[in-house]
């Protein structure tokens, strides 16, 4: 049996060719979400440059940077603020058009979800082309965030989404990259 310590976290993530659409290597984290080992130390891994930090807000990109927002904001006793796709947030929102690996949508957040001024971390859980999160990143700064860090588990670099994000000022974080 494999020890522990041995374990990587790359191994435990399953790649789905062609899913959502031909050409596409789909990674997917519910296989590291459902391993409790692979769940924790993700989340260890993400929060720990920031344990002792200021940090008021972690936002999290739906779908899958809800579960590990969550978490990360839990550990590192932050709020927890959702950037959601348009038309699911009840209250008053901002909103920014963003483009995907395989398509293009809208998100929104709410536009008292911050203070100015605030502190905050963005997690998702893979970065791609970028699109996303320099999205998520223009509302957050339209509130007057600062944004520490955006944080990642998963890394595409064909794709370019990590120096995009770099190049517009962000501090950029990934756990593991898929070439
Ligand atoms: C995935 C992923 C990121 C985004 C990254 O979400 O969770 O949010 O794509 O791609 P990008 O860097 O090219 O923008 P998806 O849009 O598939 O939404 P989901 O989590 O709701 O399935
Ligand atoms: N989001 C954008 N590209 C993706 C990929 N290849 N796997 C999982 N999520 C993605």
């Amino acid at each position: 049996m494999t020890k522990p310590n041995a374990r990587v976290l790359k191994d435990v993530i399953r790649t789905i060719p062609d899913y959502p659409k031909p050409g596409i290597m789909f990674r997917d984290i519910t296989t590291l979400l459902g391993d409790a080992w692979a769940f924790r130390r993700a989340v260890d891994e993400l929060v720990q440059p920031y344990a002792g930090a200021k940090v008021d807000k972690v936002a999290g990109i739906e779908a899958r940077g809800f579960i590990l927002g969550g978490a990360v904001a839990h550990q590192l006793s932050a709020g927890f603020v959702p950037i959601r796709k348009k038309g699911k947030l009840p209250h008053e929102t901002v909103r920014v058009s963003y483009l995907l690996e395989y398509g293009e949508d809208e998100m929104e957040m709410h536009a008292d979800a911050l203070v100015k001024g605030e502190r905050v971390i963005l997690v998702d859980d893979l970065i791609a082309t970028g699109g996303t999160a320099l999205g998520a990143v223009e509302l957050l700064r339209r509130l007057g965030a600062e944004v520490v860090a955006a944080c990642f588990v998963i890394d595409l670099p064909d794709l370019g989404g990590a120096e995009k994000l770099r190049a517009a000022g962000v501090d950029v974080r990934t756990l593991l990259a898929f070439e």
